[in-house]
């Protein structure tokens, strides 16, 4: 597989991340100020920025790039950026009211990792606390098509692409397994959209919020 540190931490000084925060969904469910919230895989801190604006004030975000951390604490300097040493989420369990994972998911292209990072996320989250999550869905555009077939026999799962000249390795979801994925919380949100990604393209994508049960 590829070192994902590797990607994100070349990756740090020039990519712009680009999936919106749906700020009328999460402010629906996750309505006090003061709510203990982890944004996980928050690169340079582009979503706690826009909550502390909210008037979010118990904001913290976990990455494993350091480059990426470094850059938004440069951006941002009034938020917690904390370098994710571990697959573990280092913190003790039912700590947060509220965790985000947007445009991380996407990164993590094996099934097994991604429940490995559920099961962390479902520790940390007390019961009653809120996930919300966004990330991006298959397309069936012929470029995605052709990517998708190509990387099929390497990685198993359609929807699995390189990124050659950068060397990442990306996913893109089929609804029916963002569900199933999902299903441990109890459905609050969600909504599907197109969204442009982070190397100029448009991406089917959706919105998900969840309470823990
Ligand atoms: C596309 S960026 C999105 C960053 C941020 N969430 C945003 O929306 O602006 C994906 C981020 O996920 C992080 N990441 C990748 N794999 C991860 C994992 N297994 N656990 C936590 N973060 C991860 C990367 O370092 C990168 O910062």
């Amino acid at each position: 597989m590829q070192d994902p540190k590797r990607f994100w931490n070349d990756a740090a000084e020039t990519k712009e991340f680009t999936t919106p925060l749906r700020a009328d969904l999460f402010t629906r469910h996750v309505t006090d100020r003061k709510a203990e919230i982890l944004d996980v895989g928050c690169g340079y801190g582009r979503i706690l920025a826009e909550l502390f604006r909210l008037g979010y004030t118990r904001l913290r975000g976990i990455d494993l790039s350091e480059t990426l951390l470094e850059r938004g604490r440069r951006l941002h300097p009034e938020l917690t950026l904390e370098l994710q040493k571990n697959r573990t989420i280092d913190f003790p369990d039912s700590h947060f009211d509220a965790v985000l994972l947007c445009a991380v998911l996407t990164c993590i292209p094996d099934d097994a990792d991604q429940n490995f990072l559920r099961g962390e996320i479902l520790r940390v989250l007390r019961p009653g606390g809120i996930l919300y999550v966004n990330d991006f869905l298959l397309n069936t555009d012929p470029r995605n098509r052709a990517r998708y077939a190509a990387a099929l026999p390497v990685y198993g799962t359609y929807g699995v692409f390189e990124l050659a000249e950068e060397g990442a390795v990306l996913r893109h979801h089929d609804p029916g397994y963002v569900r199933e994925f999902l299903a441990p919380f109890e459905l609050l949100e969600y909504e599907t959209m197109l969204c442009p990604t982070m190397n100029g393209h448009t991406s089917n994508a959706y919105t998900f919020l969840g309470r823990k049960k």
